[in-house]
């Protein structure tokens, strides 16, 4: 039986209309994710990465062409989606951010509980579950919104750039989390980054994008085994081959794109 996909994305276009002039964001772009693939985007700023995600979250209407995410579970959120910040509710404590998905889904409280305690051990926020948003720091906030995405279950997490507000240690420690509760759950992600070793460490695969108007350029295979370091990424020959790799494709890009600005 042919397997199918998780995410399937079909000669995608996206354009933005401003009076006389348009912005194509984006440009045929085909692609499909299989279920429990953790899959990261990376491209140069403006390439489109955020609209994608936007539109696979139902936030935006593509021009043309169409998108499916083949749901396994009636009832289930189809997305869930992680920002780079602005995640969190600064009205409600870090248990009730948490549960706050599942409580507007009107879940029994006893399974709301369940899986909001669940999710808040395994982020390390269960010490600081009756918390505000403004006591808490970046990585806190993050591992909240975190928290959150994984306690609603949804079909598929789009993360956009979670981790570039942080500083190196945090956004390790958070990566860690985050690959040990994927790999739980095996759910499907689909990442964006702009850090090459991000989506080293992370992915099965990483998609890369042209500059405007993004398009998919190439797709890397990831099969070392994890867990990775950065220190892999700079030792170990495979990983560093590929590290420059998707480093000359974007170089190439950011050089097109100045040129044609220029
Ligand atoms: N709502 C919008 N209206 C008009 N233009 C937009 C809108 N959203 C994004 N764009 C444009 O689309 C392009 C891609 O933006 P975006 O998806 O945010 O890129 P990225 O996330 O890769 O940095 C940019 O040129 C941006 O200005
Ligand atoms: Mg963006």
């Amino acid at each position: 039986m042919e397997k199918k996909a998780k995410i399937e994305i079909n000669n995608l276009t996206k354009a933005f209309y401003k009076k006389q002039s348009s912005v194509t964001a984006l440009d045929d772009i085909s692609l499909s994710i299989e279920e429990g693939e953790f899959v990261c985007i990376v491209g140069p700023s403006g390439c489109g990465k955020t609209t994608l995600l936007r539109i696979l979250a139902g936030l935006e209407q593509p021009s043309i062409g169409d998108f499916e995410i083949r749901s396994v579970q009636e009832g289930r959120p189809l997305q869930s989606m992680v920002f780079q910040e602005r995640g969190v509710i600064p009205w409600l404590t870090v248990k009730e951010n948490v549960a706050f998905g599942l409580k507007m889904r009107k879940l029994p409280k006893n399974v709301i509980q369940e899986r909001t305690d669940y999710y808040l051990k395994k982020t390390g926020l269960d010490r600081f579950a009756h918390l505000y948003p403004k006591e808490l720091s970046g990585g806190m906030k993050q591992r909240v919104s975190i928290a959150r995405a994984f306690a609603n279950d949804p079909e598929i997490l789009l993360m956009d750039e979670p981790f570039a507000a942080l500083d190196e240690q945090n956004k390790f420690i958070l990566q860690e989390e985050l690959l040990s509760i994927w790999s739980e759950t095996k759910k499907t992600v689909l990442f964006i980054t702009h850090s090459i070793d991000e989506a080293l460490l992370l992915s099965d695969r990483i998609l890369l994008m042209s500059a405007q108007p993004g398009k998919i350029i190439q797709q890397v295979k990831i099969d070392t085994p994890r867990p990775r370091t950065i220190e892999d990424i700079r030792k170990d020959p495979i990983l560093a081959e590929q590290f420059v790799d998707i480093w000359n494709h974007l170089q190439d890009e950011v050089q097109q794109s100045r040129k044609e600005n220029r």
